[in-house]
């Protein structure tokens, strides 16, 4: 069959690479994943992550690309193509779209939040936190909240940058903006772990991070940890697909995704590094909740020496870091409604930004207004965080790893990885057996219907992984037919 040709393709060597960085690395990173970790108590809630980053999130990372560049399209078209060619349905496409909509649900509170790092980079450079004590930056922060004209502004401004910036197209957009922001990025964290080494908190910090207790070991911080390794990758939700469309035939998909994890997990660990000494220097709490970036660090810039400084240029950093990640939710949807209708990019760009301009309003209501319009106690903001982390990604890539690992031609995606064989089996094998498995148990443990919890039991997890591969392979084409000569 005919590989469709992309309409453009990434200018530069890197600019893959920078541009889905850009969208891995975000407030996912530096500010859900101190909290979390914060939350579930450090070292073990990072071991639980490291291990689904490795086991799950890298496996499927690979496979988005691929499915990307092989079907070099829009996430449907893309998927609904790869299908077609490996011998399954094209109602796969479907996949796709429900990715692209998962991308577009979290775009609307991720502007919410990426518009608390804007004010809060004014706030610091302009001294309006100088002085202020604990209750007093709770107090500053819920003023902020507590003013939709405020909150709304912001939130609006950071949707229209967005907008704006993928309007403008693959090169003169995101590829232009990607070159400035993330060596950008990069810098002034580095910047900050060197000033909080300087800290007495840093042993403390470190030993938070890294320090193995197997006793906080539970099914709750493998949800949140699974949870956040989609997020935080950006998976199932369109735009590392989207990307991968763009990607030239020449350079290797599983490289050039290593890095991409590789160099996300870095940024996590080093914003982590950054973090927990100031928090700890300055005997506060780790576990402050999804405020800890908001309320604890803006209270413990202000009392180290150049606080003012570092504060502002913190929050510059996270605002750069939520920016290279909006912009990469929505290329997926625009290159959709460009490629499918024939809308011009720029167009696409609006027309999705007034729906997300409204849903993102209602969305900022949720601490001031709209607070009490709940369902099942959570706000519209929780809500979309909660739909999206912890069910339809985790589903996205359970039907991703299903589709690869069963439905299409195994061999298929050979010619995109040029992995060597013992390699490309151990892909398949850990999107045939374990990722599957491992996404059911959150799935059936988040619902209840696990009397027991994973966790503690991960010999259980072990015997069934190995079980369902055995069982696996006896019934289905397995791996193994891989490696019989080709019948002639
Ligand atoms: N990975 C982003 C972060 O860590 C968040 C994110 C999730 C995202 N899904 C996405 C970004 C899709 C872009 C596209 O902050």
């Amino acid at each position: 069959m005919d590989r469709p040709s992309p309409h453009y393709l990434w200018r530069s060597r890197w600019a893959f690479v920078l541009a889905a960085t850009g969208s891995a690395v975000g407030l996912g990173n530096i500010w859900k994943f101190p909290y979390i970790t914060g939350e579930y108590g450090g070292g073990a809630f990072v071991l639980l992550y490291l291990l689904c980053i490795f086991l799950i999130g890298i496996p499927l990372l690979v496979a988005e690309v691929a499915i990307g560049r092989r079907g070099r399209g829009n996430p449907m078209d893309a998927l609904a193509h790869v299908a077609r060619e490996g011998g399954a349905s094209r109602h796969w496409g479907l996949l796709g779209a429900m990715a692209m909509l998962c991308g577009f649900l979290i775009l609307c509170f991720y502007v919410v939040v990426a518009g608390w790092a804007f004010a809060y980079t004014l706030k610091m450079a302009g001294g309006s936190l100088a002085g202020s004590d604990v209750a007093a930056m709770q107090a500053i922060f819920a003023d902020h909240n507590a003013d939709p004209l405020q909150l709304g502004g912001w939130s609006l401004l950071v949707a229209l940058l967005t907008l704006w910036i993928v309007g403008r197209g693959l090169q003169q957009g995101i590829e232009r903006a990607v070159r400035w922001l993330m060596p950008g990025l990069v810098l002034l964290l580095l910047v900050l772990v060197g000033y909080a080494a300087t800290t007495d908190g840093f042993a403390e910090g470190v030993t938070f991070l890294f320090r193995f207790d197997a006793s906080r070991l539970n099914g709750e911080a493998f949800l949140a940890a699974l949870g956040h390794a989609f997020f935080t990758l950006s998976l199932a939700s369109g735009a590392i697909m989207a990307y991968g469309a763009y990607l030239p035939e020449q350079q290797s998909v599983v490289r050039t995704s290593l890095i991409v994890a590789l160099a996300d997990t870095a940024v996590a660990l080093l914003a982590g590094l950054a973090i927990f000494p100031v928090i700890f220097a300055n005997d506060m709490s780790p576990a402050a909740g999804p405020g800890l970036l908001f309320m604890s660090l803006p209270l413990a810039f202000q009392q180290m020496p150049w606080g003012q400084l570092f504060g502002a240029l913190f929050f510059a950093m996270v605002s750069i870091a939520a920016l290279t990640s909006a912009i990469s939710i929505l290329e997926g949807s625009v290159a959709w409604l460009n490629e499918q209708h024939g809308i011009s990019r720029r167009r696409a760009a609006w027309l999705l930004g007034g729906v997300l301009v409204l849903i993102s309003q209602l969305t900022m209501l949720s601490f001031n207004q709209g607070a009490h319009w709940t369902l099942a106690g959570m706000t519209l903001f929780d809500g979309l965080d909660y739909l999206t982390s912890r069910w339809m990604m985790p589903l996205g890539g359970i039907l991703l790893a299903l589709l690869v690992g069963y439905r299409l031609r195994l061999d298929l995606l050979r010619d995109e990885l040029h992995l060597p064989r013992a390699l490309y089996a151990l892909w398949l094998i850990l999107l045939r057996y374990v990722s599957p498995l491992l996404i059911l148990l959150v799935f059936l443990h988040a619902l209840g219907w696990l009397g027991f919890d994973p966790l503690q039991r991960w010999y259980w997890v072990a015997g069934a992984c190995m079980a369902l591969a055995l069982l696996g392979e006896c019934l289905t084409p397995g791996v193994r037919s891989l490696y019989r000569p080709a019948p002639r």
